[in-house]
């Protein structure tokens, strides 16, 4: 059985300005007509329904969520729902530096920020764009603003990015980020995943010259990161290990697409549909059902499937994450 669901991730678009290779497909992707897209005050609906059901934290993803109109009048509504505790954000920080103000003002303090390089050059092969500067603009200025805890996550990809690993880490002596290294989930077509997926383990290995890390304790809404400092740095490092130590026990996560369908989990196809019984005026508790119904749903499918090997889920761009 797996512990409190407490958290849920909610995807308020598929839309994207960056082309991340492994997150996007090439060709670019189906995207949702604007009417298949919950509205503000349907996903306002939700949050109160979830949290009926137990949710207290919520993260908003995308895509890139900061791209959907009035994302910041939606987040700051979030934040005004009874019994959510706790409203988080995953960006890739593109306009993080001219919106940083206005989001602090929203009350939101938590930012999670997608970065898997910290040369320009790569950068901008990783993403299709030449956003770096940006990005690492827009990180300085959220933390000179007083955001925290600013996350920076980075998916590991052997011979593309690992050779950065030591430098991702080393941003945590001086700045108090959680650096997280992610493994690389077989989003993309198997002989590619296997090529540049790294375990963990190694990418431990990797960091071992650093010194000793000690481990840091975290709350239980936290995600699956194991998180540990190196003694004297003001940061911490995240480890995730969404591959080779899947853990379903302790996932604590729904998931809600852009589309309004609940994942209860990201590997499983199954998904409930929401916004049908949302926009056929379901009642609050026939919806905080759908809730219990896919926290019921989540079960151990340990060892992780492929997400590739399901030609019919969706895109992670339109998961988020
Ligand atoms: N493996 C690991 N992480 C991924 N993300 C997207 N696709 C993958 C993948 N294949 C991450 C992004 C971002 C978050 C929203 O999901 O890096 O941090
Ligand atoms: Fe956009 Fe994030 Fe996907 Fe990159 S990983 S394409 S930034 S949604």
């Amino acid at each position: 059985m797996p512990g409190q669901i407490n958290y849920l991730r909610m995807s308020i678009t598929d839309r994207c300005n960056l082309r991340c290779f492994y997150c996007t497909p090439w060709g670019g992707w189906e995207k949702l007509p604007c009417q298949e897209i919950l509205r503000y005050e349907e996903l306002l609906r939700l949050a109160g329904v979830a949290a009926k059901a137990g949710i207290k934290k919520i993260r908003v993803t995308g895509g890139e969520p900061l791209v959907r109109r009035d994302a910041l009048g939606f987040i700051r509504s979030l934040g005004q729902v009874p019994g959510i505790e706790e409203v988080c954000l995953t960006t890739n920080g593109v306009n993080l530096a001219e919106l940083a103000p206005e989001l602090y003002a929203t009350g939101l303090r938590h930012l999670n920020l997608s970065l898997d390089s910290l040369n320009r050059d790569r950068y901008r092969e990783f993403t299709g764009f030449d956003h770096f500067g940006d990005v690492m603009a827009g990180i300085e200025r959220a933390a000179v603003l007083g955001f925290g805890p600013i996350k920076i996550n980075c998916v590991v990809l052997k011979d593309l990015n690992d050779d950065e690993l030591v430098d991702f880490a080393l941003l945590t002596r001086e700045h108090p980020f959680q650096v997280r290294f992610i493994e690389f989930m077989p989003t993309v077509d198997e002989a590619r995943w296997r090529r540049h997926f790294l375990p963990m383990a190694e990418i431990r290995r990797r960091l071992a010259g650093l010194g000793p890390l000690e481990t840091v304790t975290t709350a239980a809404t936290a995600g699956p990161a194991r998180t540990f400092r190196i003694p004297g740095f003001r940061g911490e490092l995240g480890f995730i290990s969404s591959v080779s130590d899947h853990h379903c026990p302790t996932c604590n996560r729904l998931r809600l697409t852009a589309a309004g369908r609940l994942r209860p989990c990201l590997f499983a196809a199954s998904e409930l549909d929401l916004k049908g019984p949302l926009r056929r005026g379901a009642s609050d508790e026939a919806l905080a059902e759908l809730f219990r119904e896919a926290i019921r749903l989540k079960g151990c499918v340990s060892p992780a499937p492929s997400l590739a090997s399901q030609p019919s889920s969706p895109s992670m761009v339109s998961i988020g994450g």
